[in-house]
Formats: C-alpha cells, sequence, structure tokens
C-alpha cells in the first residue's frame, strides 16, 4: 500500500513540474477558460459562471477510492482511527492534494488541517469548509470523506472556471470528529470553538490502551509545543462563514429523489452515564421481597427514558439506552451494579433539556422505590443544538436553484462538526443523498453523480459568500 502512495505522489509531483497548468486541470478542456476568465469575479455574470462549473468527477472518485485504501480492515471496510500510521498516511493524503490545488497548509497542534486560497481581500474574514476523514471500525468511505475531498474538489472546480476569490477560502479538515479512540467526539471542532474544558482534560486523557492523547499525538507529529491545546481554539470572527457538505446518512433525500438537502438546525445531542448498585446475591436463595436488583433499576429506567421522550409529543425528541451492562453478569447472580449510558437529542435544547431532568427524576425514584443506590448519574455532554445562518440558507438554495437543481429543507438529526463551527462562525450544511441511508458500514454508498452535484452546489455557495 504504501508503494501504491508513493507511486500516486510521484506522479503527481511529475504532472505538477511538468505542467503548471495541467496539475489542476488533468486533459480537461476547461484548462482554456482559466486565462479567458480569470479575474472575473463570479458575481458579475453569474449564469455563465455557473454552467462554465465542471466537476473532476473521475478524479474525484478515484481519490475516494484511494483514500479508503488507508484503512485497518479489508476492503469494503474502512477503519481509521486517530492518529494511528493509516490516519497519518491519509492525512499526508489530503496535504498532498491541497498544495496541488495551490492551497496554503497549516496544522494545529491537534491536527486540524488547513488549507487556504487567498482573497483578493485578505484581511477580511475566510469562508471555510470541509469536514473529516476518521472512520469507525468497520464503516464506509464516504461518511466525512465527501466534505474534504469534496472541498478541495470545489476549490479546484472554482479555480478552473476562472473565479477569483475576494474573502479567502478554506478548506479544514478536523480532527476526530469520532470517538472511537479517546471517547470524545468532534474532538477538533470543539476546541477550534473554544472548549476549555476539554483543552484542559486532554492533557490526561488515555485512550482503551492506557496511550496518553499526548503520546497518540506527538507520534502522529502533533502536540510538539508545551501541550497547548488552549492554542488550537479559533478566535470570533475568524470566518465569516462555515459550509460543511455531508452524505444525509438517512434515506429521505434518496426516497424522495432530491439531489440537494439544506440544512436548517442540527439536533442538539446530550449523553448520561448512570449507574445502581444494590446487594446482588444467589438468584435461588434470596426470595423476591428481600431483593434490591440492580439490573430491574436499569430496565425500568430504560423504558422510562422511552416514555419521557414520546411524553414531549415532537417527533424530534429522541433518546436511546444504547448501552445496558450488569454486574458479576451470571445466570445465577442477582445483579449487584448496573450501568445505562443514555444518548438524548432534539433540534430544542429546551424540551431536550427537560427530558434529561425527567430523566434524573426517575432515575433517583426508581432506586428509592427499589432500595438500590444511584452511585452515578452523570451528565457527559449536554450540547446546544445549532441553528443554519439565514443569509447562508439563502445562499446555498440560490446555488441550488442556479444549477437547477431541486433541494429540499431539513434537520440534520445526526451531529457534525458544523455543530461546534457555528459557535464561533455563521454556519451552513449541504447534504447529498447516499444508498438507503446507510452509514457507519461497509454499505455506506454515495454515487459520484450525487457527490458531484453537491461539490457543484458548494462551489457556487462558496464563490457567493465569498464575493459577499
Ligand atoms: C496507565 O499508565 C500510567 C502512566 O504510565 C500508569 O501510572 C497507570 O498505572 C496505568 N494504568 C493502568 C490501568 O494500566
Ligand atoms: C442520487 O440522487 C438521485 C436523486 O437526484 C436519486 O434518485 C438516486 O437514488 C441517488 N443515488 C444514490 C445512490 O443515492
Ligand atoms: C438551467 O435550466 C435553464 C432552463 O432550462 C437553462 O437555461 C440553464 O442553462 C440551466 N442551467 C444549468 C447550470 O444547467
Ligand atoms: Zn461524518
Amino acid at each position: 500500500m504504501s508503494l501504491k502512495f508513493s507511486d500516486f505522489v510521484l506522479l503527481l509531483l511529475f504532472i505538477c513540474f511538468s505542467s503548471p497548468t495541467l496539475a489542476h486541470n488533468g486533459d480537461d478542456p476547461i484548462t482554456r477558460t482559466m486565462e479567458e476568465f480569470s479575474g472575473y469575479p463570479i458575481h458579475e455574470s453569474h449564469s455563465h459562471s455557473v454552467s462554465s462549473l465542471s466537476v473532476d468527477a473521475r478524479s474525484l472518485q478515484k481519490q475516494i477510492d484511494e483514500l479508503a485504501t488507508f484503512s485497518d480492515t479489508p476492503a469494503p471496510s474502512v477503519t481509521r482511527i486517530l492518529y494511528t500510521e493509516k490516519d497519518v498516511l491519509a492525512r499526508r493524503f489530503i496535504k498532498n492534494l491541497m498544495g496541488l490545488s495551490g492551497l496554503s497548509i497549516r496544522e494545529d497542534a491537534v491536527g486540524n488541517i488547513f488549507g487556504r486560497w487567498e482573497g483578493s481581500e485578505p484581511e477580511l474574514a475566510a469562508i471555510a469548509t470541509g469536514s473529516h476523514i476518521d472512520a469507525i471500525p468497520y464503516s464506509g468511505k464516504y461518511d466525512g470523506v465527501v466534505g474534504v475531498l469534496g472541498a478541495i474538489e470545489a476549490i479546484n472546480t472554482l479555480k478552473r472556471s476562472g473565479f477569483k476569490p475576494k474573502k479567502s477560502l478554506e478548506v479544514i479538515l478536523f480532527t476526530s470528529e469520532e470517538p472511537t479512540r479517546f471517547g470524545i467526539s468532534c474532538l477538533g471542532s470543539r476546541l477550534l470553538s473554544g472548549v476549555e474544558e476539554l483543552a484542559k482534560a486532554l492533557k490526561t486523557t488515555v485512550d482503551g490502551q492506557n496511550i496518553s492523547f499526548i503520546l497518540a499525538a506527538r507520534s502522529a507529529g502533533y502536540a510538539e509545543e508545551k501541550d497547548d491545546f488552549y492554542s488550537v481554539s479559533l478566535k470570533k470572527g475568524s470566518y465569516s462563514a462555515f459550509v460543511e457538505l455531508h452524505i444525509e446518512q438517512g434515506p429521505i433525500l434518496e426516497k424522495e429523489g432530491i439531489p440537494i438537502g439544506i440544512v436548517t438546525a442540527i439536533a442538539a445531542p446530550a449523553s448520561i452515564k448512570v449507574e445502581f448498585e444494590g446487594n446482588g446475591g444467589h438468584a435461588g436463595a434470596v426470595l423476591m421481597p428481600n431483593r434490591n436488583d440492580a439490573g430491574l433499576a436499569a430496565a425500568e429506567l430504560a423504558l422510562a427514558v422511552e416514555r419521557h421522550v414520546l411524553e414531549s409529543g415532537s417527533i424530534d425528541s429522541v433518546g436511546t439506552v444504547g448501552i445496558l451492562e450488569l454486574h458479576p453478569g451470571a445466570i445465577n447472580s442477582i445483579p449487584s451494579k448496573s450501568h445505562l449510558e443514555i444518548d438524548t437529542r432534539d433540534i430544542d435544547e429546551e424540551r431536550r433539556n427537560i427530558i434529561i431532568e425527567k430523566i434524573r427524576q426517575s432515575a433517583s425514584a426508581i432506586a428509592k422505590n427499589r432500595g438500590v443506590r444511584l452511585t452515578e448519574f452523570k451528565i457527559v455532554n449536554q450540547d446546544p443544538p445549532a441553528l443554519s445562518d439565514k443569509s447562508i440558507i439563502e445562499a446555498m438554495e440560490a446555488a441550488s436553484k442556479e444549477l437547477n437543481l431541486t433541494h429540499k429543507k431539513m434537520i440534520s438529526r445526526a451531529y457534525h462538526d458544523s455543530l461546534f463551527m457555528a459557535r464561533v462562525s455563521p454556519m451552513g450544511m449541504i447534504f447529498i443523498p447516499c444508498y438507503k441511508g446507510y452509514s457507519h458500514k461497509p454499505e455506506e454508498y454515495a454515487s459520484i453523480e450525487n457527490i458531484s452535484n453537491g461539490v457543484k452546489v458548494l462551489a457556487v455557495t462558496l464563490a457567493k459568500l465569498s464575493q459577499g
């Protein structure tokens, strides 16, 4: 695999040095338009520029396939965990593509990667776009990737059309959107958004193998200066807009045959850890009136979660007990300990918080009624939802219309780096359909036609925002 990768790099370098204009264009006939339209601002002739946009779908598909080979499990599955060798190689692949697109590259202490195309007024806050390339074990090759490789291709597409940005355009690769290794989701974007408790916690965070975050980051070439994770946070106003392109990870767009989803809000996730303790005992010897069964307390709480979520009366409220562990876990032993992890989300923060409060009350009441101890009720995270910015929604809608692509406004029920970027920048998201809504498994698939449409909408949106 490393041979394949270095061949690829050499080939690209050869193309780059032997013919600078071909570096971004291959043998694309659009090459000529680059000179013809250079310095031609897109807002002065929108329809012309939009119709001259051409996504290099073949290269983009090749890049998606190539990136998928940096995996710790066999194809078609992809496993790419933060700071592993495969993650480092994948990052190198992305930086190389950014370089070939003429972007200037910067990396921060946790490995968020920024590639900037400087605008004609570089002192103005830039327009950013991007996503993640880490992949949970045995997942697919499109989640996040479409928003990173697609963003670089959107830049290439704009460059080929002769577009020149006023505000700088920046592609961001976010570190560790998935919580796989250190249990923290959206690690990179959380830090960028200025979560100081996280910057502090990372200094003592270890993974499942007791490898510290700092050592792992160093092994990937990051965290070299005094473990200063506070330095990652962005100043408010660093960006005037952030737009993320992503597969829907749900079935709606495909089912309705709509190529573009425009996200108006991202649901607010919260997660809670709960533990009950009872006296346990022999499953035969301890009679029913004398028991305090920690397992039954957990079962009752799981049902209470469902009840409280349904009581909200909104289809947007959801709650899940995805982890329920019993100790000692023997058929002839009354559970003496139980451990639950609860995930609850809503697009309405207050409604979501009411559900959390009801779950807390139920946990106490159940413990009391059953004579068990509620030894832990820990809200691990309780993030606020994010609303897309009105002017970015308008830009995404206008872009879809100019490209003759129908669109649908929708809510993102999964969360993304955009949830955190919304704290420091006006935010918007573009969804594209994916096969049966599958994600986080090898069957995850989006057609290159649908990806290319998303890239076009992203390119036109970035162009509009850059000139605004
Ligand atoms: C984890 O590593 C630290 C530091 O190397 C060590 O002190 C600690 O005992 C280890 N913990 C476990 C559970 O292995
Ligand atoms: C691509 O999008 C179209 C809607 O424009 C949809 O009909 C088709 O099923 C999508 N393909 C995939 C693989 O999702
Ligand atoms: C969109 O459709 C209109 C009318 O059919 C056409 O004139 C225009 O060229 C199309 N634009 C694009 C980008 O395909
Ligand atoms: Zn993702």
